[in-house]
């Protein structure tokens, strides 16, 4: 502990990034000249939900561990329920829009927080999960996103937008959301759903094919920062696109 410390000291003297602390009671400032000035600070109720999730967001997805291999047999089972999975390694998987069917190598830009995800939508909206899915809504594109793919993409994607990595809030969407957060343990999740489908309502809108894919997610995450920095919103479910889900 106390070596790393001293570590953690000679890192920030050396100027180089030095990130410590979490689950130790050393929180060594992350230290770059040009943005030292410009966090945020936090209470101790935000400061917390930030290293919960932070530890969430560490987790990468692990096909050893029994706890994944359930959430994984979960999420198809909250796609699926009319067909049984044939194992974890499965061509069926494809049906779902992942890459390959080894799921497990598609979350590595996510980890397991990604899958969490996955199953908080397919939980709490399953209207809404369904119908993305299904590609059921709108004029569809010939050529299609992958639902399962995308649904990685757009956790990576709220994890760089919020700055979740950083010790603390260098923007203030990041700051805002950690607000949310404290209020509300299940923000993170939350946020994903209304992400995933306003992302879908952008690419009808669009009329897009999966070659504006980055284009649309792009616009997605601006219409959401603009979206969390309207004022007087005090919780997510009063977001505009909050709207557009449905249980
Ligand atoms: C997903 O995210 C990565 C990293 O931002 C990006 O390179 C990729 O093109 C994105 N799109 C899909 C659907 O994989
Ligand atoms: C937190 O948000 C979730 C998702 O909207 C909701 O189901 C839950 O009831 C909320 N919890 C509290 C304590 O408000």
């Amino acid at each position: 502990m106390f070596a790393a410390i001293l570590n953690c000291i000679a890192e920030v003297v050396a100027g180089s990034a030095a990130w410590l602390g979490r689950g130790l009671s050393c929180v060594c400032v992350q230290r770059r000249d040009s943005d030292v000035s410009n966090t945020f600070d936090l209470t101790l109720a935000q400061e917390e939900c930030l290293q919960r999730i932070q530890r969430r967001i560490d987790v990468p997805y692990d096909s050893s561990i029994i706890e994944h291999q359930d959430a994984l047999r979960a999420l198809w089972n909250a796609a699926f329920p009319e067909e049984e999975l044939h194992g974890l390694i499965s061509e069926q998987w494809k049906e779902m829009g992942w890459q390959g069917k080894d799921p497990s190598t598609d979350f590595r830009g996510g980890g397991f927080i990604s899958l969490e995800n996955f199953l908080f939508f397919a939980r709490n909206f399953p209207k809404s999960f369904q119908v993305l899915l299904r590609k059921q809504e709108g004029d569809r594109s010939v050529w299609e996103y992958p639902f399962a793919v995308a649904g990685v993409n757009i956790t990576y994607m709220l994890i760089q937008m919020l700055d979740l990595e950083a010790v603390k809030p260098r923007n203030l969407v990041g700051a805002t959301f950690l607000k949310f957060l404290a209020e509300n343990g299940s923000a993170f999740d939350l946020l994903y759903c209304i992400t995933f489908k306003l992302m879908d309502h952008q690419w009808l809108t669009m009329r897009a094919s999966y070659m504006d894919f980055n284009a649309v997610m792009k616009e997605t995450r601006r219409q959401l920062e603009k979206e969390l920095l309207i004022e007087d919103i005090a919780r997510l479910e009063d977001l505009p696109s909050y709207k557009l889900l449905s249980r």
